[in-house]
């Protein structure tokens, strides 16, 4: 019996889909599917906020290559280039140097870092994070521009005393999912405490710029830049407990708050150059999160 044209189409057809099927299958196929290690990076960057601290938009500089202004009520810190420059970026680093910069705060010199570059919240991150943000960094064109050094007063510019805060006040560990929580939850509070540093921001700090864990996410009148960062635990009077889940999602996606104002500042720039470029799922965890945490009420919009 002789095939006819058209049975023989057929055919062919049907081996094309199977063998597109099998390739489909195929680890090689499997492994183009998963976004790559670069991918994911440009996506962590976001979600940690490197983006917004490492630029200096003011001075119209380039993304990522430090200068940032980042006024504290100790002084001035300047962040550096974080570009893959070898000479005044890091392009020399090697994946080492890179997670002990993040998870221990001490450069490749051995130096300690000030913590106003949050490590006390990126030691928490997952190793492969860290490194898919550093596969991230060294795609990036180099930038050469060199830093510009901290203004900050004695004894808050010395490098020194840091071995002491650190020793009171940092503990290196990675992320610990809060027990018997749902994967929203899970999700949410790595993100939140492993990532994108909210309480950096919106919680209390003391004498010696430490977070006061008992007020966390209670807000604080010292935010960055002498802005006052709002109360984001659920109480009722004073913090969000009256926000739902969604409308944490649009302030976060959007900068509009429920009553339509704007969030302006630092905030606006948090939002605009990360959490706002973060999908929806990520979002909706992390305001589970949020309206998890312990309502404190704590009143830091009113004058005292
Ligand atoms: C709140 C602002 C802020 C954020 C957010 C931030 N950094 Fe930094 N970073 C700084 C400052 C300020 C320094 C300098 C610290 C010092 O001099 O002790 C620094 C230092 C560094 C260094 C050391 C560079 C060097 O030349 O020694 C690296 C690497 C770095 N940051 C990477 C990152 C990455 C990656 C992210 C995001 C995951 C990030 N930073 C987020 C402010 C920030
Ligand atoms: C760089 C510091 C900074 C970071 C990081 C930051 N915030 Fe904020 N946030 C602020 C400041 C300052 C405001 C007040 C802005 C305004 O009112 O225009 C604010 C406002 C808010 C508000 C509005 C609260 C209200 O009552 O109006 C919410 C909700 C919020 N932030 C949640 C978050 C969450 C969740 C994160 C982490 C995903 C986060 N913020 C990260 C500084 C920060």
């Amino acid at each position: 019996m002789t095939m006819t044209g058209a049975r023989f189409g057929k055919a062919c057809r049907r081996f094309a889909v199977g063998a597109l099927f099998l390739l489909l299958l195929s680890p090689a196929a499997r492994a183009a599917e998963t976004p790559s290690a670069v991918e994911r990076g440009a996506y962590l960057v976001k979600a940690a906020g490197c983006i917004s601290c490492h630029t200096d938009r003011k001075g119209k500089g380039a993304p990522l290559a430090g200068g940032h202004a980042l006024k504290t009520p100790f002084g001035t810190y300047y962040s550096p280039n974080i570009t893959p420059d070898a000479k005044t970026g890091i392009g020399g680093w090697s994946d080492q140097d890179f997670l002990n910069a993040l998870w221990k705060g001490v450069a490749p010199d051995g130096d300690d870092y000030f913590p106003v570059f949050p490590y006390t919240t990126y030691t928490k991150m997952r190793r492969a994070d860290a490194l898919a943000i550093k596969a991230y960094l060294f795609s990036l064109k180099p930038v050469a521009k060199a830093n510009t050094p901290h203004d900050v007063s004695a004894p808050f510019g010395w490098r020194w005393p840091m071995t002491f805060w650190k020793w009171l006040y940092f503990t290196e560990a990675r992320h610990v999912p809060p027990p018997g929580a749902d994967a929203a939850l899970v999700r949410g509070a790595y993100l939140v405490e492993a990532l994108a540093h909210c309480a950096e921001c919106h919680t209390p700090r003391n004498f010696a710029g430490a977070l006061d864990h008992d007020m966390w996410m209670a807000g604080t009148r010292d935010g960055p830049d002498g802005e006052i960062a709002p109360n984001i635990t659920p109480a009722p009077k004073t913090g969000i407990g009256e926000w739902s889940a969604d409308e944490i999602v649009t302030l976060l996606r959007e900068g509009v708050k429920p009553d339509y104002d704007d969030i302006q500042g630092v905030m606006g720039e948090a939002i605009e150059d990360g959490l706002a470029h973060l999908t929806d799922s990520d979002l909706a965890a992390i305001a589970t999160y949020v309206l998890s945490l312990p309502a404190i009420e704590n009143d830091v919009e009113s004058k005292p």
